[in-house]
């Protein structure tokens, strides 16, 4: 089976999460290649592709704008082509299933059938930081789903998630940040600590920063992926009106995990049973 896997990633959790699960569907003997959704990317050719595999982070409880642009730039097909969504969020709420409205919705309209909906736990690049510990006990999260999920796209099973109406109310709500990230982008500011390496210019997705006289100059088009802030070596981006909320530098996720009373304060019941779900046990 031929499967393409598109995604957008701001700060790496869904690039990874889609390379790992790419990875096992290659070892199980299936033909793969992964996109990233990228302003300087080149289109994938979708003609003979059996299985479409589409991942992005939540952004305010929906798909990140580039995503949506993305999908519904998509050739019309008659084929009804199988899909899933494969996403990734800092917090194991239901309410994350939210995201998956609109691009089902758009998906349908190109001729796409999206068959289920998988979603990883990994850690946050906004808000807070998490734990080195919390990271590694999301990174085993993901690990003890692969085989499953991987089992579940190369036997083209069907599963549905649940979504309420308040989960529709949510989604529509938070699709304000749609329309406020590009204006809250523009106030993006490097500080005095900023060197000019570049970096923020060649991670953004968006191509929304030009370094201009050794400084970053951030234009109209930012999504608020973080990839910026996260990744500055200097830490000297100022993410405007997120700078109480910014999380700054990679994880490493090679700590030991998270035991059960580690298990980080904040939704601590939604993490314990997100990971318990992965390892098979019953709250
Ligand atoms: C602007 C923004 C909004 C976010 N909104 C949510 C959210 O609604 N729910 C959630 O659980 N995580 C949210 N997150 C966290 C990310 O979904 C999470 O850290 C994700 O794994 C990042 O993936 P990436 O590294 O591929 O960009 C948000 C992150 C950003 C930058």
């Amino acid at each position: 089976m031929k499967i393409v896997c598109c995604y957008f990633s701001g700060t790496g959790n869904t690039r990874w999460a889609c390379e790992a699960l790419l990875q096992q569907l290659a070892e199980n003997g299936h033909m793969t290649s992964l996109f990233s959704i990228r302003k300087d990317t080149e289109r994938p050719d979708l003609t003979d592709c059996d299985c479409l595999l589409i991942g992005y982070p939540v952004h305010g409880f929906n798909a990140p704008t580039p995503v949506l642009k993305f999908l519904k730039s998509l050739r019309k097909t008659q084929k009804k082509t199988p899909c899933y969504l494969v996403r990734t969020s800092g917090e194991p709420l239901k309410l994350n299933n939210a995201s998956g409205i609109t691009p089902k919705r758009i998906l349908k309209r190109r001729g796409y059938t999206v068959y289920g909906e998988f979603h990883y736990v990994l850690p946050y690049n906004i808000i807070f930081r998490h734990s080195d510990g919390m990271a590694a006990r999301m990174k085993l999260g993901l690990e003890l789903r692969l085989p499953a999920d991987a089992q579940k796209i190369a036997l083209m099973q069907r599963f549905q998630v649940k979504r309420g109406p308040f989960c529709r109310l949510v989604s529509f709500v938070c699709r304000v940040e749609h329309t406020a990230m590009p204006l809250i982008g523009r106030h993006f500011k490097a500080t005095e600590t900023c060197v000019g390496c570049g970096k923020c210019e060649s991670v953004c997705p968006q191509k929304n920063i030009h370094i201009c006289d050794g400084k970053p100059v951030f234009g109209k088009a930012c999504v608020g992926c973080m990839g910026c802030v996260f990744s500055c070596p200097k830490d000297a981006i100022h993410p405007a009106l997120f700078e109480g909320w910014k999380v700054n530098g990679a994880y490493s996720f090679d700590a030991p995990p998270a035991a059960d009373g580690e298990v980080c304060k904040y939704c601590n019941k939604a993490y314990l049973r997100y990971f318990h779900e992965g390892e098979g046990r019953n709250n």
